[in-house]
């Protein structure tokens, strides 16, 4: 039996069915982008409420509208479920499970080899299998691929295996998956050429690569290169401060460069699943191969002291009231504009260090209605301007759409703009 040329067909006549595992920011775009074509997709997650959600039209993630989804399921072609059997009733596995950090900082890789050893109990020849979750180069050729072999199956006979890291942008309505261009990189050219021809059914642009660890280190290389820029826009951030002068508009003139320039711009800490954690998996694995990575490490040093920056800041913009005898309102607490993921954001170190010097905080986040500090829960407050008067600060932390900033800089005594809301000074702004 020729499996290569089984699923080739299967893939280009839409009649290959795709089991997508992990119905997360990555997972459940894919699912629906592949259902909506007119593929058979079944959506496996271990979280039993996150399945239940999508079977009654409730949405958890900020790019998928619960509507679509349920038109998907109704159609029979989206099928959300929490049996591990589906893998064996499908031709492609696409693997979209988290990989955070542990608490010393080293990839926790434990989701990604639960997958596969999932996949290998269902395994059956003639599938593909996709890892999409970031991880340390080799991770497919070390990790998943012996967890698959121990089922006797032989890779790229019995079975196919690629990585092809996500780019997905959540929030981001100018750059859908399916216009972002894809990377993959497969065992060998059959593997690659399977995920090229799945792939380009739904997407623009398809690049493909020699192998698994050129498409790892590649996503890598996008995500180390955002945390080293912004490193050093925090540095010259501090400098312009001792200079008394605006890194917005420094950013703005430099960015007229037609070549050899590209903006990035301060913030008050770097969040979210990637731009903190794909590095690290750099470092960790080169410290592996004995070589120390510096710039890398140094860049994640300067975007972790923001937060203290960013403090330090405000205290001086309160003058003799000092952090101690305030009480600050956070704007926003997400790790990004316009979604509601709290991963890592930096705005729960401020908050944290806030009250560690004892200053009295609350928080307004339309999308979040509490949270959780050291166990302890807060709920969000209101933004009336009876609310934003009683503030001695105002520190936007998370510039989302959907809040009235007119209104709160008529309201407000002092307001520290980590993200440039406003544009201009203002005797009560005071931009980073
Ligand atoms: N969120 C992003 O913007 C983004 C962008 C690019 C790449 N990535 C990468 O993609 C991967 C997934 O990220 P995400 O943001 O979608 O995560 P997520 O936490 O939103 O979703 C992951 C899902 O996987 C499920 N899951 C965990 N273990 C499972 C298992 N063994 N079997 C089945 N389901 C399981 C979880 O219940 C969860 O629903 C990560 O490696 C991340 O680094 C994320």
């Amino acid at each position: 039996m020729n499996y290569f040329r089984q699923l080739k067909k299967k893939i280009n006549e839409k009649q290959a069915k795709i089991c997508i595992v992990g119905l997360g920011y990555v997972g459940l775009p894919l699912a629906v982008n592949f259902a909506k074509l007119g593929f058979f997709v079944y959506g496996f997650d271990t979280n039993t409420s996150r399945i239940d959600k999508l079977k009654k039209g409730k949405k958890y993630i900020v790019d998928i509208e619960p509507e679509d989804v349920l038109k998907l399921i109704k159609k029979n072609k989206f099928f959300p479920k929490d049996k591990k059997e589906i893998l064996k009733d499908s031709d492609i596995i696409i693997i979209c499970v988290p990989t955070p950090l542990r608490k010393v900082k080293t990839p926790d890789i434990s989701f990604v080899k639960r997958a596969a050893k999932t996949i290998k109990k269902y395994i059956k020849p003639g599938q593909l299998i996709v890892l999409e979750s970031t991880s340390y180069p080799t991770t497919t050729r070390e990790i998943v691929l012996p967890e698959l072999k121990k089922s006797g199956l032989r890779e790229e006979k019995d079975f196919f295996l690629c990585f092809s890291p996500e780019r997905v942008n959540p929030g981001d309505k100018k750059h859908p998956i399916t216009k972002i261009p894809k990377v993959v990189g497969g065992l060998s050219s059959q593997s690659t050429q399977l995920a090229k021809n799945l792939y380009s059914t739904i997407m623009n642009k398809i690049h493909t690569v020699s192998n698994p660890e050129v498409a790892e280190t590649s996503k890598l290389l996008e995500n180390t290169y955002r945390l080293v820029n912004i490193a050093l826009i925090s540095e010259f951030t501090m400098v312009a401060e001792k200079l008394g002068i605006n890194i917005w508009e420094v950013i703005e003139a430099a960015s007229t460069k037609p070549f050899g320039f590209m903006p990035f711009y301060p913030g008050p800490g770097i969040g979210g699943h990637c731009i903190p954690c794909d590095p690290k998996f750099l470092s960790w694995k080169s410290k592996k191969l004995g070589f120390k990575t510096k710039m890398v490490d140094l860049a994640s040093y300067m975007n972790h002291f923001m937060p203290e920056y960013v403090i330090k800041r405000v205290d001086k913009a309160l003058g003799k009231k000092r952090i101690e005898n305030s009480k600050i309102l956070i704007l926003g607490v997400t790790y990004k504009k316009d979604v509601k993921d709290l991963r890592e954001s930096p705005a729960l170190d401020i908050i944290e260090k806030l009250q560690k010097r004892k200053a009295k905080v609350d928080y307004y986040d339309p999308f979040i209605p509490y949270i959780d500090i050291n166990n302890i829960n807060i709920k969000r407050t209101g933004v009336s301007a009876k609310n934003i008067k009683k503030y001695d600060c105002i520190i936007i932390v998370t510039d989302h759409s959907k809040v009235d900033y007119a209104k709160i800089r008529k309201n407000a005594k002092l307001i520290f703009d980590t993200r440039n809301v406003y544009k201009k000074d203002y005797p009560n702004v005071r931009r980073l």
